[in-house]
């Protein structure tokens, strides 16, 4: 049985037809926004693929998808193979709903509530430490570049998924700050949290994700880094918009 229910299903055709159209977008332009959880990039990412009317690319929900798929089938997230055989067969659409958020239907169901816990935030932080799992991600990430452009929200977006990226934004803000804005996203979704506890997840998944092996958290070199501490989203916004506005060398 694989990850998304079904007996084992044409893995090579999903693993090739994304690589293949990859290949053919190389000349899409792409602005990579890479930075810790909290730092602002989902929805600065989101404010300007609207603006640019990019499409947009939520690396972050595959990782998390793939880790409650794996969940759904009792995968233990230790189980490294099946973990593997999760990251193709699972499967993730994004749909927009109307009202400009984006919904994600994993294998069928819309998990996007349950894809924006702290539980699956840190399962998808432990899956994302497995070299395979990223490589079977990677080609579907990249199939996300299409005209007339793409904002590529991530860790490793800019140093590993599109490192071409005539743009590239790298987003930091302190601990602190991101944990405040995280309590005040759950609280508004009446979600019952402390701000301890969120500062030590925080804290925590930030270590995991520097100091991983393959594709830690770090700036790509040629990136742009922008400290969102104290500063008004709209005025995040502008700063991008102003750099994709310059021409590239
Ligand atoms: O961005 P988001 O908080 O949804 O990502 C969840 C987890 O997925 C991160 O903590 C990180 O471990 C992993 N991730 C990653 N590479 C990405 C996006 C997310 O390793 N490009």
């Amino acid at each position: 049985m694989t990850c998304n229910g079904t007996f084992a299903k044409g893995w090579v055709r999903d693993w090739l037809s994304p690589a293949i159209m990859a290949g053919m977008n190389a000349s899409v332009p792409v602005l990579t926004i890479d930075g810790p959880s909290g730092s602002g990039k989902g929805t600065v990412s989101r404010l300007v693929a609207a603006r640019l009317g990019w499409h947009y690319l939520d690396s972050g929900a595959l990782y998390r998808a793939v880790g409650i798929a794996a969940g759904w089938s009792d995968i233990d997230l230790s189980d490294a193979s099946a973990l593997v055989r999760c990251a193709f067969d699972t499967d993730i659409a994004f749909r927009d709903d109307g009202s400009g958020e984006l919904r994600v239907i994993v294998n069928g169901t819309d998990a996007t509530d349950e894809l924006r816990t702290e539980t699956a935030g840190a399962a998808a932080s432990a899956i994302a430490a497995i070299p395979e799992v990223r490589a079977a991600l990677k080609e579907r990430q990249r199939a996300f570049r299409k005209p007339p452009g793409l904002v590529a929200d991530g860790r490793d977006m800019g140093t590993v998924i599109f490192p071409d990226a005539p743009y590239k934004v790298f987003l930091t803000a302190s601990a602190e700050e991101r944990a405040e804005r995280r309590y005040k996203q759950l609280k508004e979704k009446g979600v019952s949290v402390t701000m301890d506890s969120l500062l030590r997840e925080i804290l925590a998944r930030d270590a995991r994700d520097a100091s991983r092996a393959v594709a830690p958290l770090r700036p790509a070199s040629d990136a742009v880094l922008i400290d969102t501490t104290g500063l008004p989203v709209e005025a995040v916004v502008a700063r991008v918009l102003d750099l994709v506005s310059r021409p590239t060398a």
